[in-house]
C-alpha cells in the first residue's frame, strides 16, 4: 500500500502568530478525529518553521520547508540550507516547485543538486514536475515531465526513491482555480509511473507515492483522490485556512 499524504505549501503566507494560529487549529482537528491512512505535511515560510515545529513536536502532523540551497554553509546571501531546516525541524522539502524553476530560473542541473543534498541531509523530498499551459496545447505534457524526472533525479539510486514522493503540479493549474481533471491527473500520474519503472528498476514506480498539485480544493479534491494512481495532494490556496485544508484532508481518508 501507498502512503497517502497531504501537504499543504504555504508558499509566501503567513507571519509566526498567523501560522500557529493555523496549526494549532489543524492540530485540535487532526487530534479529535486522527486520519487513519493519510500522512498531512504542512510546509510554512523559513521564517515560521522553527515555531511551527515547536508547536507541532507531539503531533501527527509533519513540517517541511519550500526550499533549500544545495551547500551546508557559505557565503551564500539570502539562501538557507538542509541542515538549518532540518534544525528548524523540517523532515520534508518541496524541490522543483514551478514558481522557483520561473521566478528564480531554477533549472534541472539545480534541481538535481538540491534533490541530492536533501537526500544526503535524510530529508523526504516532495519533488515538483508539470507543463506549461502552452506546453500542453502542443501537447508536449508528456515529453516535459519525462525530460523533468529524467535530469532532476539524474544518477539517484533505486534507494533513494524511498525518500521521495514526486507532485505532479501542471502549471496552468496553479493559483488559477482551472484544476486538472481527474482524468488528465491520472494519465500523467499513471505515465510518470512508468517513467520511473524505465528509469530506475521495473516495478519501482507504482511503489511511489505521487501527489497532485493545482487548485485542490474540498469541492474538487474527492474526485481527484480517487483516482487510482492519485496517491495524495500538494495544496496552495486552501491549505491557508484550516477547515478547507482538513476537508481536503477527510477527502483522502475516503478515497479507496
Ligand atoms: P494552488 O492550490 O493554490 O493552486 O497551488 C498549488 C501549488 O502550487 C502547491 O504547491
Amino acid at each position: 500500500m501507498r502512503q497517502k499524504l497531504i501537504a499543504g505549501n504555504w508558499k509566501m503566507y503567513k507571519t509566526i502568530p498567523e501560522a500557529l494560529q493555523l496549526v494549532k487549529q489543524l492540530r485540535t482537528k487532526m487530534e479529535k478525529n486522527p486520519p487513519a491512512k493519510t500522512k498531512v505535511v504542512v510546509c510554512p515560510p523559513f521564517t515560521a518553521l522553527a515555531a511551527v515545529s515547536e508547536t507541532l513536536k507531539s503531533s501527527a502532523i509533519g513540517v517541511g520547508a519550500q526550499n533549500i540551497f544545495w551547500e551546508d554553509e557559505g557565503a551564500y546571501t539570502g539562501e538557507v540550507s538542509a541542515k538549518m531546516i532540518k534544525n528548524a525541524g523540517a523532515k520534508y522539502v518541496i524541490i522543483g516547485h514551478s514558481e522557483r524553476r520561473r521566478y528564480f530560473k531554477e533549472d534541472s542541473q539545480v534541481i538535481n543538486k538540491k534533490i541530492k543534498t536533501a537526500l544526503a541531509h535524510k530529508l523526504h523530498v516532495i519533488h515538483c514536475v508539470g507543463e506549461t499551459l502552452e506546453e500542453r496545447e502542443q501537447e508536449l505534457t508528456r515529453d516535459i515531465v519525462l525530460n523533468q524526472v529524467e535530469w532532476d533525479l539524474k544518477n539517484l539510486a533505486v534507494a533513494d526513491l524511498k525518500n521521495l514522493t514526486i507532485a505532479y503540479e501542471p502549471v496552468w493549474a496553479i493559483g488559477t482555480g482551472r484544476n486538472a481533471t481527474p482524468e488528465q491527473a491520472q494519465e500523467v500520474h499513471s505515465f510518470l509511473r512508468e517513467i520511473l519503472d524505465a528509469l530506475f528498476q521495473p516495478g519501482v514506480g507504482k511503489k511511489m507515492t505521487i501527489l497532485y498539485g493545482g487548485s485542490v480544493k474540498p469541492e474538487n479534491a474527492a474526485a481527484l483522490l480517487s483516482q487510482p494512481d492519485v496517491d495524495g495532494a500538494l495544496v496552495g490556496g486552501a491549505c491557508l485556512e484550516a477547515g478547507s485544508f482538513w476537508k481536503i484532508i477527510q477527502a483522502s481518508e475516503k478515497a479507496g
